[in-house]
């Protein structure tokens, strides 16, 4: 099946992008692998296919479709939606809005279209800390991720009034320090990196806390030899697969986003196919505009556009 994708994948002129959290056998065909940021610029950067097929959720295919216009992009599973970007509605952020006139609104882009549509910036986990720390204000209105917010809060000592205080990814959330302290005792020598989205206190029994991208940088760069990883096992199995010389363990062996699971070889290969219209993303065309505006403004906090690897303390 993957040597159909790849022979289709040329026919249909098409380019498949995938997120890290990926099943191995969509990350192992796709034409770029990355992060939600790194996906983002490479959806803006990218011309002259004749479409996208984006293997992740659907917020991250629909920031495709709204940096990349031109081109059809198509998601292979319909219904991978991340729950996450449920915590926080539209009218929530309307009403804080209102409470707060004087604080910008920084969503996390796992979020709803709509609710980016009312919202004044984007981040994500990999330029969190520069987009807030590069507003240079005081006061910021923050959401929907809990334990993102608590990250960037101390990182940058900005206030952050969370749009949603329960708000939380509930794979990432599963992680606790038992988890740690087990790993370190049994591989003392090990560098435990873990993402954001995991609660405060695994944050701080961390060496090192980055998005996917800073995770795979780190773990090729890195003389270490021995990985604590805390985040989704897609990015897992794939830094055990580049680095078969390297120890790789995930924090939690059962840390699996059925969501981003949905997607699969046979529904890439479908979409190649048939081209069906259901898989085509769409984003309602009065609200492009302004998420364009917002994610340009993300793209202008100095450096945000890089990821970022940053110790926790
Ligand atoms: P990254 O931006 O680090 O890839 O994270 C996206 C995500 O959904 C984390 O759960
Ligand atoms: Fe959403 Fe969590 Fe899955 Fe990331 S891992 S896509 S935040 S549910």
């Amino acid at each position: 099946m993957q040597q159909k994708v790849l022979a289709l994948k040329k026919v249909r002129n098409a380019l498949l992008l995938a997120h890290n959290y990926q099943p191995m056998e969509i990350q192992e065909v796709a034409d770029f692998v990355g992060d939600s940021l790194q996906l983002a610029k490479k959806s803006a950067e990218v011309s002259g296919y004749d479409m996208i097929i984006f293997a992740g959720v659907k917020f991250m295919a629909e920031m495709a479709a709204v940096l990349n216009e031109k081109t059809p992009v198509y998601i292979p599973a319909t219904d991978a939606i991340c729950p996450l970007a449920a915590w926080v509605s539209a009218d929530k952020v309307r009403a804080l809005k209102e409470e707060y006139p004087d604080a910008p609104v920084v969503v996390y882009v796992n979020t709803t279209a709509e609710t980016k549509s009312v919202s004044d910036v984007i981040c994500t986990s990999g330029n969190a800390v520069k987009v807030v720390s590069g507003l240079g204000v005081a006061r910021v209105l923050f959401g929907p991720d809990k334990n993102l917010a608590d990250y960037v809060r101390r990182q940058t000592g900005v206030e952050l009034i969370d749009l949603e205080p329960r708000g939380h990814c509930y794979v990432h959330q599963q992680f606790d320090i038992a988890q740690i302290t087990l790993l370190r005792e049994e591989y003392p020598e090990a560098v435990v990196i873990v993402h954001p989205e995991c609660p405060e206190e695994v944050q701080d029994a961390a060496d090192i806390v980055g998005s996917t991208g800073a995770m795979v940088k780190i773990v090729a760069e890195s003389p270490d030899e021995t990985f604590v990883i805390a985040t989704e096992l897609g990015l897992v199995e794939q830094l055990q697969a580049k680095h078969p010389d390297k120890k790789i363990i995930p924090a939690y062996d059962r840390a699996v986003c059925r969501q981003m699971k949905k997607n699969s070889l046979e529904k890439v290969l479908r979409v190649l196919e048939e081209r069906p219209k259901e898989n085509l993303v769409e984003v309602p065309e009065e609200m492009i505009g302004h998420i364009q505006e917002i994610l340009e403004r993300m793209s202008q906090a100095p450096d945000a556009r890089f990821a970022e690897a940053s110790a926790s303390d």
